[in-house]
């Protein structure tokens, strides 16, 4: 299946796609980390996405879909892939198409996780994040055994540098403006389902789980 994930900051998206991954056997394409990664390894990519990054705006078209169309390559992504975090602009919605098309496939299925923004706020800054594996945990809704530890490494964990309140209003309002425009693109094409992203995380798994078999 090609799946790709919506919705806002903190909305679940990087706490569902790798339960998902493992039962579909899918590649995880997530801009965000991809970006972030480069951003921390000083790249000549990160040095440009950092500005827009720290800020909470979009980087550039251009530089993402150059990302996905070398990362879509991979064989691995041959058959299916999840999206994480893109596109979201129109723009990158019909570049992915064009690159789809000249593939050979389409996207099969939108996940929406819709919810409201006023529950995005604790979420965000209760989040603390494994950085080399990914595992994402929350000081209150999935804390680690050991406050500041990785469970599974015993490593350190940290906070995003765009997790702050000030920073995430920026992050709300550019997926309102730009984002939100996505998911209409699609749902005039009738793959999008929404899902109820402010409930519990099983439950939520068990929504995606539904949406995927039907
Ligand atoms: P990106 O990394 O994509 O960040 P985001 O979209 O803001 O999404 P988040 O990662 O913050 O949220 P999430 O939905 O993954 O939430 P999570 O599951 O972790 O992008 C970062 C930046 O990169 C952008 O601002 C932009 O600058 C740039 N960028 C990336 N892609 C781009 C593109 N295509 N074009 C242009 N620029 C781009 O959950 C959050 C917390 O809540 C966690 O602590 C988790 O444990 C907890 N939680 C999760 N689910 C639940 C639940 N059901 N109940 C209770 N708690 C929960
Ligand atoms: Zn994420
Ligand atoms: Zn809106």
């Amino acid at each position: 299946k090609r799946l790709i994930l919506i919705g806002p900051p903190g909305s679940g998206k990087g706490t569902q796609s790798p339960i998902i991954k493992d039962e579909y056997c899918l590649c995880h394409l997530a801009t965000g980390d991809m970006l972030r990664a480069a951003v921390a390894a000083k790249t000549p990519l990160g040095v440009k996405a950092k500005e827009a990054m720290d800020k909470g705006e979009l980087v550039s078209d251009d530089l993402v879909v150059g990302i996905i169309d070398e990362a879509m390559k991979k064989p691995s992504c041959q058959k299916g892939f999840i999206l994480d975090g893109f596109p979201r602009t129109v723009v990158q919605a019909q570049k992915l198409d064009e690159m789809l098309e000249k593939r050979g496939g389409k996207v099969d299925k939108v996940l929406n996780f819709a919810i409201d923004d006023a529950i995005l706020e604790e979420r965000i800054t209760g989040r603390w994040i494994h950085p080399s594996s990914g595992r994402t945990y929350h000081t209150k809704y999935a804390p680690p055994k050991t406050p500041g530890v990785d469970d599974i490494t015993g490593e350190p964990l940290i906070q995003r540098k765009d997790d702050t309140a000030a920073v995430l209003k920026s992050r709300l309002e550019a997926f309102h403006k730009q984002t939100e425009p996505v998911i209409d693109y699609y749902a005039k094409k009738g793959i999008v389902a929404n899902l109820r992203a402010e409930k519990p995380p099983k439950e939520v798994t068990a929504e995606v789980e539904k949406v995927l078999s039907s």
